[in-house]
């Protein structure tokens, strides 16, 4: 399960509402059992605006999670052009659209020099997916390494290579699984990790193509490395033939604050980068950035093309998104508010024993909750409650991290001040009235 797990459990349906129970098992039943709803009481929205959400009783949500629409939920310029842009053409990359050049131009300015191409996919794991493509090609291996709690997307290739999907059993033999460097809980020396990796490839006969790493770390619990050891690493893994692929999926597009993208806080420059989730505020556009030796190695040999993506209102989208990020200087934004957020909930900290650490950069922020601040025990259980107990008051968040115990606070960017305050006098009455409990199990993937 891709991050955080604080899921309805279907033997519960009798709890719901009539009404919410019918609509749970008339979707179950069309959906199958593969799909999954957040919190014990599952919510129904119907509409959105900024960072709010508001279900079908009217009810208005603080939506502390949702990283799609980064210009705010139904921003009025990016659904203008969605709409326009609808109304007036809509087709493919096979035939000259100066929009798609004028963005592509744009968004390749905001990289570093050496990253100059951008290859468009329609998700995210499509994006990962060529990334590896690309990168198994051009380097002839195919090991991968990646973090232990990775989620890199559903295709047969990214689920192969995402731990937090199905268990470590259900990653690749080609895949080895490196300890994310958490500074708070440390699992060993990050570098002797990736050189262990690497070894053990090689022991197996494997050559690397890629280190792909996600560049917050989402799904490893939100993680803000020292930039030197991840640059020692990337070394390796270059010195070892392997490309380094930025997953800025999560991370991207300013969010982080300070910088556009997450690997600018690493102390890398990568060799592919992987696009999505915020791009298009919601419609489905994502892309690869590399450098154009790269791709002109790929192309001498295929031909690349996908249906819908870069389509015209996908472009038009993505291009609005761009420019509120621009003109609402939403990136300085990200790092005011976060900021603020960070430094109250370090006062939250001093009051509540259960929140072990605060981390993160700009709106991206973990809640480490444990059950006992001098072993750090990850508390994931107490964290499920936490999170419905927020949920019942009507903020959104979730839990994440391997003890599914890290509350990931991922608002839209235009998240303000207000908004911050208003998260934080729910967390603390959350966590003032949430028993602690220790957790019944290690927390599997669900
Ligand atoms: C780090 C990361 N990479 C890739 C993906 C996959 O993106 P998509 O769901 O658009 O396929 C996700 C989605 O959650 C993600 O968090």
């Amino acid at each position: 399960v891709p991050g955080p797990a604080c899921y309805f459990d279907h033997a519960d349906l009798e709890s719901l509402s009539p009404r919410m129970a019918r609509l749970v098992q008339r979707r179950r039943n069309a959906l199958g059992a593969a799909y999954r709803l957040f919190y014990s009481d599952p919510l129904e929205f119907v509409a959105g605006r900024g960072t709010r959400l508001v279900d079908a009783e009217g009810n208005e949500y603080l939506d502390a999670y949702n990283n799609v629409p980064a210009a705010g939920h139904s921003h009025p310029r990016v659904v203008r052009a969605i709409c326009e842009q609808a109304n007036t053409l809509n087709t493919h990359t096979r035939y000259i659209q100066e929009p798609l050049i004028d963005y592509s131009e744009q968004l390749l300015a905001l990289f570093p020099a050496s990253l100059d191409n951008i290859l468009y996919t329609c998700t995210g794991s499509e994006a990962n997916d060529l990334a590896l493509r690309i990168a198994k090609q051009v380097t002839g291996g195919t090991g991968v390494l990646v973090t232990t709690e990775a989620y890199h997307g559903i295709t047969t290739e990214t689920a192969a290579i995402s731990p937090s999907l199905g268990g470590p059993d259900s990653i690749a033999p080609w895949v080895r699984m490196v300890p994310a460097p958490d500074v708070y809980r440390p699992t060993g020396d990050f570098v002797k990790g990736v050189r262990a990796a690497l070894d053990s490839l090689a022991a197996s006969g494997v050559k690397p193509a890629a280190f792909i790493f996600d560049s917050i770390f989402a799904s490893d619990g939100i993680l803000t490395p020292e930039p030197r050891l991840f640059a020692e690493a990337c070394d390796l893994v270059r010195a070892a033939g392997g490309l380094v692929i930025a997953d800025e999926v999560q991370a991207g597009f300013g969010r982080l604050g300070a910088t556009m993208w997450g690997f600018d806080s690493l102390g890398v420059e990568p060799d592919l980068v992987s696009l999505g989730k915020p791009m298009g505020s919601g419609q489905p556009i994502a892309a690869v950035v590399a450098n154009h030796q790269l791709i002109d190695r790929f192309g001498s040999r295929v031909r690349y093309f996908s249906t819908f993506a870069a389509n015209g209102v996908s472009i038009a989208a993505a291009q609005a998104t761009l420019d509120v990020i621009r003109d609402e200087d939403l990136a300085g934004q990200a790092e005011t508010t976060g900021s603020y957020l960070m430094e109250r909930l370090r006062e939250l900290q001093s009051r509540h024993s259960s929140i072990g650490d605060v981390r993160g950069r700009g709106l991206f922020i973990g809640i480490d909750l444990v059950s006992d601040p001098d072993t750090r025990t990850p508390a994931g259980d107490y964290a499920f409650d936490v999170v419905n107990a927020m949920r019942r008051r009507r903020v959104l968040t979730a839990a994440v991290g391997a003890g599914r115990n890290v509350l990931k606070i991922r608002p839209p960017m235009t998240f303000d001040r207000q908004d911050a305050d208003l998260f934080l006098e729910a967390l603390d009455e959350c966590l003032t009235h949430t028993p602690m409990r220790v957790d019944s199990g290690p927390k599997q993937a669900a």
